[in-house]
């Protein structure tokens, strides 16, 4: 062959390659400048296909507020900072100041961003908000930018276990420890330890309320612990308790119906999710909670870490508790059966462009970011999701302001008590059936909370039909939501 033929050959060839390359290239960009409302494409779930996704006329969600009026009952302020070290902190710690409030309380918590230059937000993970409090910058509100402040105000709706953490560049500023516990109680006096477990990785080191290795549980015998295990980090943990039997009182700030003993089992606690153990100290006066990598509460621990069994760490039991099948049935409000919105959250991997960067990035229904679905619904609407997952790692999904109850995994029907959620490992192979109410209006984020995993495109939305939103991501308020 001659070498002019080859050459023309060659060249032949690259543009064939890489034409249609670039196409898809040039398609994955994302906008410097874009809507969430009108991101990607509307899945009505075969439900009524009224309304739109607007971008004008409809609702705001800035007018999606909590009660606007009136004296709070519980006032927080909290500045945030980017310390010399990196690490990031709310009034000069990390975690951040623990929040307490009483069920039917209403809270307001003035955030002031001192000096983080990306700018920040503050999302109440678990918490049902109403939308404009939801924290999401650029779908919610702007990112408060340093000298900014911004004030959230809404009542805490439900007692449970919860937490707070910056939604802007999120990936980053939640590892480097802008978040903090959120603790709504019943309005009843409740004998006994109340003790938030905060779960947290700092430069490879695992901490319970920042400290690694053991701390001292101050708890005598015959008392009864609540132990508000809180994971902020990206990974599933295991938490569990020895020296006594122990329950799982609630998952996700939703109490368990008939909770039943447990010994030599471990809990899985999604990234994201909470759980909390309840157990009564034994006449010895020795118990132990342990949540991985010696990182424990132990009511010994100032003698230098004598477990219950006088031996400092306990190995980690190899069995876990299944939350399908655990605690006993009730009610669960709604009934699953009259859906009439019924969705695919598919998560799988495939090549391609995110945001005109070539790699295995991860699908939702085999498309990429930001041409994911919007899934489309009504106030009133009875939901139903098939979340599926076959992408080669565990996701943590998470919708924010709604909680969701799970129908089956695998084929198998749940039989336990009401696993309600709004945080849930799907492992990869899974396929977990879900559902829910429709009955909190806005635009809400339903993503992977291994923030990284965001990031690299595992994030969709739920909207209501004639929701919009004035916010938007990029632009000259530089939202980063993940
Ligand atoms: Cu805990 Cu979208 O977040
Ligand atoms: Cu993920």
């Amino acid at each position: 062959m001659r070498r002019s033929v080859k050459i023309a050959i060659a060249v032949g060839a690259t543009v064939a390659i890489l034409g249609p390359l670039g196409y898809f290239w040039q398609q994955s960009l994302v906008p410097s400048t874009y809507n969430m409302a009108t991101m990607g494409y509307a899945d009505f779930g075969g439900g009524p296909q009224t309304g739109h996704v607007h971008s004008a006329g409809g609702l705001d969600v800035s007018t999606l507020t909590g009660p606007s009026t009136g004296d709070p009952d519980v006032a927080v302020t909290l500045t945030a900072r980017r310390e010399k070290n990196g690490k990031y902190t709310l009034n000069g710690v990390t975690p951040g100041p623990e929040i307490r409030a009483v069920k039917g309380q209403l809270v307001q918590v003035t955030l002031i961003n001192d000096n983080v230059t990306d700018g920040v937000t503050l999302h109440w993970h678990g918490v049902d908000v109403p939308n404009a409090e939801d924290g999401v910058a650029g779908v919610t509100q702007n990112a408060v930018q340093p000298g900014e402040q911004f004030v959230y105000r809404f009542v805490a709706q439900d007692a449970g276990t919860f937490w707070y953490h910056s939604h802007q560049v999120s990936h980053e500023q939640v590892k480097g420890g802008m978040f903090g516990a959120l603790v709504v109680t019943e309005p009843v006096f409740s004998e006994g330890i109340d003790q938030v477990v905060a779960v947290h990785t700092y430069d490879g080191r695992r901490t319970i309320n920042g400290r690694p290795g053991e701390s001292a549980l101050a708890a005598r015998p015959q008392q009864v612990v609540r132990a508000r295990v809180i994971n902020t980090d990206a990974q599933p943990l295991r938490a569990w308790v020895t020296g006594a039997p122990y329950r799982v009182a609630a998952i996700d700030g939703r109490e368990v119906h008939g909770p039943t003993d447990i010994s030599d089992k471990s809990v899985v606690v999604t990234a994201g999710g909470r759980v909390d153990l309840s157990f009564t100290v034994p006449a010895s006066g020795l118990a132990r909670l342990d949540v991985g990598a010696g990182a424990a509460l132990t009511t010994a621990a100032a003698g230098g870490g004598a477990g219950p069994a006088g031996g400092g760490a306990t190995g980690e039991p190899k069995a876990t508790i299944d939350f399908l099948s655990y605690g006993a049935k009730a009610d669960l409000g709604f009934d699953p059966g009259k859906a009439n919105r019924n969705f695919d959250y598919r998560i799988g991997r495939r090549a391609g462009f995110l945001d005109g960067k070539p790699g295995l990035w991860w699908s939702i229904n085999g498309h990429l970011f930001p041409d994911v679905p919007m899934f489309m619904v009504t106030t009133g609407d009875i939901v139903k999701m098939t979340i599926a997952n076959n992408s080669g790692e565990v996701h943590p999904m998470h919708l924010h302001g709604h909680h969701a109850v799970v129908l089956s995994r695998d084929g198998v029907a749940a039989t336990g008590s009401p696993w309600w959620f709004d945080s849930l490992d799907v492992g990869d192979g899974e396929t977990y059936e879900i559902a829910f109410v429709a009955d909190n209006p806005g635009i809400w984020v339903d993503h992977c909370h291994n923030l990284q995993h965001a990031v690299d495109g595992l994030l969709a939305h739920l909207a209501y039909t004639d929701v919009r939103t004035p916010f938007e991501v990029g632009g000259e308020a530089g939202n980063k939501p993940e």
